[in-house]
C-alpha cells in the first residue's frame, strides 16, 4: 500500500487503532490466563493506541460537569477483558478504591495524580506517596501487584482521558471503596454510556484498497 493509500485508509478507519487493540487483547487472553503475562504483553498493545492521535470518538472524550466518566469502548463477549474511557475535569477524582482484577491504566490525554495505598491487616493505608502519570504512562492493579488507590486530575485547565484496560467487565464488577470515615463500602462502577463506538465498519478502508 502506498503512503497515499496508507493516509487515506487512516482517513477513512480512524478507530483502526482500538481495533487493533481489542483483536490483540482477544488473542492475548485466549492464549492465556496468567497475569504476569497478560500485563507484560497487554501492555505493548496498549501503548501502541496512547501512541495514535485522534482514534477516540468525540463522545467517549466527552467532560461531565459533576465527576468523571467512564466510557465502556469494549467488552470481550466472554467478559475476560474490557477497554474503558475515563474523561476527567479539572477537580475531578475517584475515592479510594480497589479493582480485584488485573487492569492497566495509561494516559491519552492530560495527566492525572495517583496517590498511593498498601493493605496493613486487609485494610487498605495511604502511603503519603503519590506521582503523576502523563501521556503515554501505562502502570498496572491487581490484588497481586497492588489495587487500591486514589485517582484524581492533575494540571491544568484541559480535560485529560486515559485509556484503561481490565480482566473483567470492570463497571459490573463487585469492587470496594472508602467513604470520608475511612470506612469501606461495596460499589459497583456501571458506565456513562449505553451505545458503544463501532469498531467494525471496515468498508472504505476495503474499498479503497479495491
Ligand atoms: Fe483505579
Amino acid at each position: 500500500m502506498s503512503g497515499l493509500q496508507t493516509q487515506q485508509t487512516q482517513l477513512a478507519d480512524p478507530i483502526a487503532p482500538l481495533r487493533e487493540l481489542v483483536t490483540g487483547l482477544t488473542a492475548l487472553v485466549g492464549a492465556t490466563q496468567d497475569e504476569a503475562r497478560l500485563l507484560a504483553e497487554g501492555r505493548p498493545l496498549l501503548a501502541r493506541l496512547l501512541a495514535q492521535e485522534d482514534w477516540l470518538p468525540e463522545a467517549f472524550a466527552a467532560v461531565r460537569p459533576d465527576r468523571y466518566a467512564q466510557y465502556l469502548l469494549h467488552c470481550d463477549p466472554l467478559e475476560r477483558f474490557c477497554v474503558v474511557s475515563f474523561v476527567w475535569g479539572p477537580g475531578h477524582g475517584t475515592p479510594v478504591h480497589d479493582h480485584t482484577v488485573w487492569g492497566m491504566v495509561g494516559i491519552l490525554r492530560g495527566s492525572e495524580r495517583c496517590e498511593e495505598y498498601t493493605l496493613q491487616a486487609g485494610q487498605p493505608v495511604a502511603t503519603g506517596g503519590q506521582h503523576l502519570m502523563q501521556r503515554g504512562d501505562i502502570e498496572a492493579v491487581s490484588p497481586r501487584v497492588g489495587d487500591w488507590h486514589r485517582v484524581s486530575h492533575a494540571g491544568g485547565d484541559a480535560a485529560t482521558v486515559s485509556i484503561h484496560v481490565y480482566g473483567a467487565n470492570i463497571g459490573a464488577v463487585r469492587r470496594h471503596r472508602l467513604d470520608a470515615t475511612g470506612a469501606t463500602l461495596p460499589f459497583v462502577s456501571g458506565y456513562d454510556n449505553t451505545q458503544l463506538p463501532n469498531l467494525w465498519d471496515r468498508s472504505a478502508a476495503v474499498r479503497a484498497t479495491c
